[in-house]
């Protein structure tokens, strides 16, 4: 498989960082509490508990003093606190402050997401001769690694000063949610000093199995999601994306964009033709099919918001980008100030390979066997004129 690909760059990576357990703090720890009166790159306080084992929140900050913060539940990031264009500061994801927000289980705001992002029809699939069934837990389908996924775990944890780093390791036993195989997952996250938010993922299993991992930030550029993302310009650099049909399972067309409201391939208001994409509720929530052949690190999306300044780029090795626009956002649930989080509220970019790719012989392949190596990388870059 395509992601399988650059172990050499992976180890590279992973020397620059320490791995422990997350109740057991590390040298890097230590050496961390005892300089934390001077500019440290990252800090770690309380989150709370979940499954009866510590939660911390981790503030990694580079030299510009960005600061983005991940909790080792779920791996998720909760708030990236960037400038506006006139100086104002804001987080441009969607998060909470406090865990009680994320053990509501709000739609994966900002965390990883496996063991399989995205969806498996009916919740079945056969590697060769074995048959597999999953926990479904959306419709009859199986949804982002099903009723208890990567994003609702407890990650051990540990991180180093130098990049700034935090690494996120989770094992996910042989039958967990369904899925055959013990897979070892490492999480990378890194925030550069030019606003470089790196999120790299590495994966071994003990038995065939399929794999797909993502990250489900949900950004608003205008850094207030009482605003909605209609008015960002959107360029994503896919020729074609994967139709769906009701239940969101892509009907394995690759379809060309030309001439469609999913042509993005040229800079384009995201409310211009939402209106004309379908589906109910109506909205994007559609797989692109990168111009990414090679499976090198590329650039295959950019958002602009005119009002904020903001541009976001995203970089990925990954075959597919979904792009979902809030649909099912419903003022349901609230921001930690109490405001109703509505439909298009912010936009998700999640990379990955295509939706249902376990039932789809077309589509790049996601099986991983014992000996291979999972490997893939995404960059979100931030940046203000
Ligand atoms: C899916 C949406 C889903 C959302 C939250 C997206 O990745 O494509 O259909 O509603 O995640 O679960």
């Amino acid at each position: 498989m395509r992601t399988i690909a650059r172990l050499f760059s992976a180890m590279i990576f992973l020397t620059i960082t320490h791995m422990s357990c997350n109740n057991a703090p590390n040298k890097t720890e230590e050496t961390q509490a005892a300089t934390s009166s001077t500019a440290a790159a990252v800090t770690k306080q309380d989150f709370g508990q979940a499954d009866g084992k510590p939660v911390s929140l981790f503030t990694l900050t580079n030299k510009k003093g960005i600061q983005v913060k991940i909790t080792n539940y779920g791996g998720i990031i909760t708030s990236w606190v960037v400038p506006d264009k006139s100086g104002g500061k804001s987080s441009i994801v969607l998060g909470f402050d406090s865990l009680s927000g994320y053990l509501a289980k709000p739609p994966y705001f900002g965390a990883l997401v496996g063991r399989y992002g995205n969806r498996i029809a009916k919740g079945k699939f056969k590697i060769g001769d074995s048959s597999y069934t999953l926990a479904t837990n959306n419709g009859k389908n199986a949804l982002h690694g099903g009723v208890k996924g990567f994003d609702k775990q407890v990650w051990d944890a540990a991180f180093t000063d130098s990049v700034p780093a935090l690494t996120l390791s989770y094992l996910s036993k042989d039958g967990e949610e369904g899925y055959p195989g013990n897979l070892k997952v490492t999480v990378v996250y890194t925030l550069s000093d030019d606003d470089e938010l790196g999120i790299e993922y590495n994966a071994t299993t003990d038995k065939p199995t399929v794999v797909n991992l993502t990250n489900h930030s949900y950004f608003n550029l205008t850094g207030n999601p009482s605003n909605t993302i209609l008015n960002h310009v959107l360029k994503i650099d896919a020729d074609a994306y994967t139709p769906v049909d009701a239940s969101l399972i892509p009907t394995g067309v690759l379809q060309p964009v030309k001439g469609t409201p999913f042509d993005f391939t040229t800079p384009t208001a995201i409310g211009a033709r939402i209106a004309q994409t379908g589906g109910n509720p109506v909205g994007y929530d559609h797989n692109f099919v990168l111009n990414n052949k090679d499976g090198s690190l590329k650039l295959a999306a950019v958002v602009t918001d005119s009002v904020s300044g903001r541009k976001l780029e995203v970089y990925t090795t990954q075959p597919g980008l979904q792009f979902y626009t809030g649909n099912f956002l419903d003022g349901s649930i609230k921001t930690s100030d109490g405001k109703p989080i509505n439909k298009n509220a912010a936009l998700c970019l999640e990379t990955q390979h295509f939706p249902d790719s376990p039932n789809q012989p077309a589509f790049p392949s996601t099986v991983l066997k014992p000996g291979e190596q999972y490997h893939s990388i995404t960059k979100y870059k931030l940046s203000v004129n």
